[in-house]
């Protein structure tokens, strides 16, 4: 068994229709699906999830922008899956994002960057268990 990431396609992935092409991504590299599924974020849950940016000046837009529509919360295992994952999306201003990384190819700017990742082992356990439920994960 590997270690767990959480992804999001985020609301601007999911009304440029970009989902498929991500999560064959994904899949295309090495990551197995355990939980996903289409949700439209509250913004009580939107302010939990990012708690850790409260102070930022961006924390209001932040939550306005993940509320905006639908997205896709993702749980994902492979080994060392944490770090993995950003090297597959890339950083997260998609100017300085990687050629072929998720970012560089589908994100707008760092406020609308296509998808996210967990930054700590510690973290992708509290935001999967953020969106899943036991029984969610496969
Ligand atoms: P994410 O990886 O989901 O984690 C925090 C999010 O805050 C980030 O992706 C961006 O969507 C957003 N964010 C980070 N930095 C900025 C910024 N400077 N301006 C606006 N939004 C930002």
């Amino acid at each position: 068994m590997g270690n767990k990431t959480l992804a999001i396609l985020k609301p601007d992935s999911v009304k440029k229709n970009y989902i498929g092409d991500i999560v064959k991504m994904i899949l295309a590299a090495g990551f197995k699906i355990k939980g996903m599924k289409m949700i439209k974020m509250t913004p009580e849950s939107a302010k939990l999830f990012y708690l850790v940016h409260k102070d930022r000046p961006f924390y209001n837009d932040l939550v306005e922008y993940m509320t905006s529509g639908p997205c896709v919360p993702i749980a994902l295992e492979k080994e060392n899956a944490v770090a993995e994952f950003r090297k597959l999306i890339g950083a997260t201003d998609p100017a300085q994002a990687e050629e072929g990384t998720v970012r560089k190819l589908y994100a707008k700017d760092k406020a609308e960057n296509a998808v996210h990742g967990s930054d700590s082992d510690e973290n992708a356990a509290i935001e999967i268990a953020h969106f899943f439920s036991t029984q969610e994960l496969v």
